[in-house]
């Protein structure tokens, strides 16, 4: 594992970006698992300012998100393929055809899970994936459980993340209560892993995910066993894993 401190949420977004655009330089037809939430947003404004200053080519990259809620359709503003249309894909010169999210709007989850698990196989594996944190240790929508999923599922999501979502929602009663995520063992299989944390509200939960036991409970804690594990955070955020 290696971490990567940095000063402030700019400088967290710069390095993660740093991080993404070396895999982009080294193989320009990498297969990057993708992730959305707030963190993200700043490392995704800088791949784009450097795919607009011509130092980053997407045309032969191909993208698989880690989520998506259940019951939205693309379309809708709060799901993630919208997310990322409107955050990466629409803004470089990525093939839409090759950029994933799981099928919200298949009500069958078997179904969705296992095509999502075989588009994932179909494009060989992930290259690097790109993560954030929950404030309960999740990553996707891998909650705490007393086991780590290993491929895509469909999840009931906790009340402690319906309500850290709701502020994208008008009220709590139109925040999804499932959602399809990729698993733990799909997420430890990427070649490489980055994951992005920012403030002081993730500092309690990133010492426990990382300096503390290796448990389903805290299922970021996961990360500790991957052989190419980055954490870039922020000063805040990683204030007492450092400490
Ligand atoms: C997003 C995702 C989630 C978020 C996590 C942190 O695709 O799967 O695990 O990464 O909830 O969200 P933020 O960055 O908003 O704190």
């Amino acid at each position: 594992m290696r971490i990567f401190c940095c000063e402030d949420y700019a400088d967290m977004s710069r390095k993660a970006a740093n991080v993404i655009s070396a895999q982009i330089i080294n193989k320009p037809n990498s297969v990057l698992g993708l992730a959305t939430g707030s963190t993200p947003i700043g490392t995704y404004e800088n791949l784009v300012a450097r795919y607009e200053q011509g130092d980053l080519d997407f045309s032969d990259i191909t993208t698989v998100n880690l989520d998506e809620y259940k019951g939205l359709s693309g379309e809708h503003d709060q799901s993630y393929r919208y997310f990322m249309n409107y955050h990466l894909f629409s803004k470089v010169n990525i093939d839409l055809s090759r950029t994933n999210v799981p099928d919200g709007t298949e009500p069958d989850s078997d179904k969705a899970c296992a095509d999502y698990n075989a588009i994932i196989d179909s494009v060989g594996g992930i290259d690097l994936q790109l993560l954030g944190l929950g404030h309960n240790g999740h990553i996707g929508f891998n909650e705490p459980s007393d086991c780590f999923d290993k491929l895509t599922h469909c999840v009931d999501l906790t009340e402690s993340t319906i309500e850290a979502n709701k502020r994208f929602f008008e009220k709590v009663e139109d925040v999804p209560r499932q959602a399809y995520t990729m698993g733990i063992q799909t997420i430890m299989s990427a070649k490489k892993v980055l994951m992005v944390v920012s403030g002081e509200d993730k500092a309690d939960i990133v010492a426990k995910a990382f300096a503390g036991p290796i448990t389903p409970e805290v299922p970021a804690s996961a990360l500790q066993l991957h052989q190419d594990f980055i954490l870039v955070g922020d000063k805040a955020a990683l204030s007492k894993l450092l400490q």
